[in-house]
């Protein structure tokens, strides 16, 4: 049976931390599991991870960006994801073509349907079963990612751009509310974690 499992959420939502905790449930039950991180994960993903967060000397160009996230993705899938999947194994996804409408579209403003016609480019029409979207108050979120100074060209945004991006998953969730699960994060870790666990539970073959 494969799987396929989407993180989502804004800066410090705890989305990563739970993707991790996930895994090692699955790790537990004896079940194939992969975890991967986008931009990263693969030697294309991880060069484009550090033009994008870290070259904080050039200016990128949103459509260059949207571009660099597709090019990092479609890498992935057909190195990592697809083999995966095509094994039968659970896939944990910590971001994928949703941080594109949310940080490309409602972030940058691009036009929703450029994206979409790139994200199923890159994706090859690929989509996770379950979104999960740890929700959190963008102020508090990037309060909990440290010090102006080690912050990365994303987490630089204004304050306005956090928001909308923000807006635009909860905007998803409410217009796919079947595959998303919209979770409090402002819940202890573990209650999260349990919560996720439940859902998650559902999607697995009963034994
Ligand atoms: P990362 O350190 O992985 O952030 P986080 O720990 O919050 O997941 O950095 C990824 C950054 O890239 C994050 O700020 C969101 C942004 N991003 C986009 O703007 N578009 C995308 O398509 C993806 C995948 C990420």
């Amino acid at each position: 049976m494969s799987l396929f499992i989407l993180f989502e959420g804004v800066e410090g939502s705890g989305k990563s931390t739970q993707a991790k905790a996930l895994k090692r449930r699955f790790v537990k039950l004896g079940l194939p599991v992969v975890l991967v991180k986008e931009p990263g994960s693969t030697a294309v993903g991880s060069a484009s991870r550090r033009l994008l967060k870290h070259r904080l000397d050039i200016r990128i160009d949103p459509v260059t960006e949207l571009l660099l996230f597709n090019a990092a993705r479609s890498q992935l899938i057909a190195e990592v994801i697809r083999p995966a999947l095509d094994k039968d194994q659970i896939v944990i996804c910590d971001r994928y073509a949703e941080s594109t409408l949310a940080y490309q579209g409602y972030g940058r403003g691009l036009d929703p349907n450029t994206i979409r016609t790139i994200n199923e480019i890159a994706t090859g029409g690929l989509r996770p079963d379950l979104i999960i979207l740890p929700d959190i108050d963008v102020e508090e979120g990037l309060s909990r990612k440290g010090t102006a100074a080690t912050n990365d060209r994303f987490e630089r945004e204004d304050i306005s751009f956090h928001r909308r991006v923000r807006q635009g998953y909860l905007e998803m969730g409410r217009e796919e509310p079947d595959r998303w699960f919209v979770i409090d994060s402002t819940l202890t870790k573990r209650k999260i974690s349990d919560l996720i666990w439940q859902k998650v539970q559902r999607y697995l073959p009963q034994t």
